[in-house]
């Protein structure tokens, strides 16, 4: 399956960076691998595993400020306080858009199934168990990634294919019928970031000239189309803009895709990111949401020369690579909390869509930062997601019906 994307994620920078730091792991970061999936002391001492209830809880009994939106203090946050918040991140949102961000808790990506261009051909076909299976694993909501601009008709309206729409209805809706939050993503709309299309996958190319106004229009069907659905069910525009899609470009269409969702669904969460691969560093550069029911999103494949190590077009080889050295965590560790502080600072809650790492990266270690990413993510009180459920990046066996026990476990213990 050519996914020709990942190559071009990796800039220079993050490349030159993953080489110091596969150095420096080399030369005493790592703490060694084990086969017996317990944690190696080296590694465990650093991540010191803090109990989870008490995390999510941390700030349950922090009364909002007195400058803090209105709402706050007849919110549901403020009498029931579900798990808690910094208040500070919620200023410039509605208390239910609030109460949403923190009780999406912890999610799962069901990535590779409906983000290729047709659903199967990336390893993973949905099958009407996989809710109760994630929801019994502990997991509060679900991403679902999406490959729209595969299913629509080619001309600018982009009429989407009413039998892929029912497929969807159907995931979407077994998904919430279980309690879990749901968010509805738009994914590799290739031509919008001029990256190359996966043609060996039967993908077409559109006239340039209507790539824009496919965008939108698919956008106002969506949101028409699930305009009854459950307050559950979350948008979100557009997953990691980048290449063509400038922060400049991006700043002026994300706003477009907003507004046609609002044509239909006034207060339904949307989720935004910055371009730029939703790089935590690159928030810097997102235009804030005027809308006060919106969340803004981030991604965090850091140490990328870990996470990647035997993906697709990666240059990192699998199998070698610890993580998670003091180092690895401080990286870890500073990259999300450039993502608290912007929320702080702009008063939207951020959502940790995607971390993750692939199959091919030392077992313990992967175990090891998916524990660091989570215990880093929840310290901050910021929701999120894991790559993936199935398949490269995956912590659920599709073909035995199993989850990789340590891995869920250190995930939603
Ligand atoms: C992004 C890509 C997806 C990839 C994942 C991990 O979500 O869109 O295709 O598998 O990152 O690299």
């Amino acid at each position: 399956m050519p996914r020709p994307t990942t190559v071009v994620r990796h800039t220079l920078a993050s490349i030159v960076l993953g080489m110091v730091s596969t150095i420096l792991s080399a030369c005493g970061g790592g703490g060694g691998e084990k086969i017996d999936g317990t944690l190696p002391s080296t590694d465990r001492a650093d991540t010191a595993p803090t109990p989870v209830s008490r995390l999510w809880a941390s700030h349950a009994d922090v009364p909002p400020p007195p400058h803090v939106h209105t709402d706050w203090s007849r919110g549901p946050i403020a009498r029931s306080k579900p798990i808690g918040m910094p208040p500070a991140e919620c200023s410039r949102v509605s208390t239910a858009t609030c109460n949403t961000a923190f009780a999406l808790k912890r999610g799962i990506n069901m990535g590779n199934m409906l983000e290729s261009p047709m659903e199967g051909q990336w390893g993973i076909t949905y099958h009407s168990h996989y809710p109760a299976t994630v929801k019994g694993a502990g997991f509060n909501h679900v991403r679902l990634p999406i490959r729209w601009s595969s299913h629509a008709s080619t001309d600018a309206n982009a009429i989407i294919d009413p039998i892929f729409f029912a497929r969807v209805d159907q995931i979407v809706s077994e998904f919430l019928a279980q309690g879990l939050y749901v968010i509805v993503n738009m994914h590799h709309y290739r031509q919008l970031d001029g990256d190359a299309l996966d043609t060996a996958d039967g993908e077409v190319t559109v006239d340039p000239h209507v790539i824009d106004a496919r965008f939108i229009h698919l956008w106002r069907q969506i949101a028409a189309h699930y305009q009854a659905f459950s307050d559950h069910l979350i948008f979100e525009i557009y997953n990691e803009p980048h290449g063509l899609q400038t922060a400049a470009e991006w700043n002026a269409r994300y706003p477009k895709a907003l507004a046609a969702i609002r044509e239909t669904n006034p207060t339904r969460v949307v989720m935004v990111g910055p371009s730029g691969w939703y790089d935590t560093t690159r928030l810097v550069e997102l235009s804030a949401p005027t809308d006060v029911n919106t969340i803004v999103t981030f991604h965090h494949y850091e140490p990328f020369a870990f996470t990647h190590q035997g993906a697709w077009g990666s240059p990192y080889p699998g199998g070698s690579r610890t993580c998670c050295s003091r180092d690895d965590l401080n990286q870890i560790a500073s990259r999300l909390d450039i993502a608290k502080q912007w929320a702080m600072n702009h008063g939207h809650p951020v959502y940790l869509g995607e971390f993750g790492s692939h199959v091919s990266a030392p077992r313990v270690s992967r175990i090891n930062h998916a524990n660091a990413l989570r215990l880093g993510a929840e310290s901050r009180n910021i929701s999120w997601a894991v790559w993936n459920f199935g398949a490269d990046f995956g912590l659920y066996n599709t073909t035995t019906d199993a989850w990789d026990t340590l891995m869920q476990r250190a995930l939603t213990p």
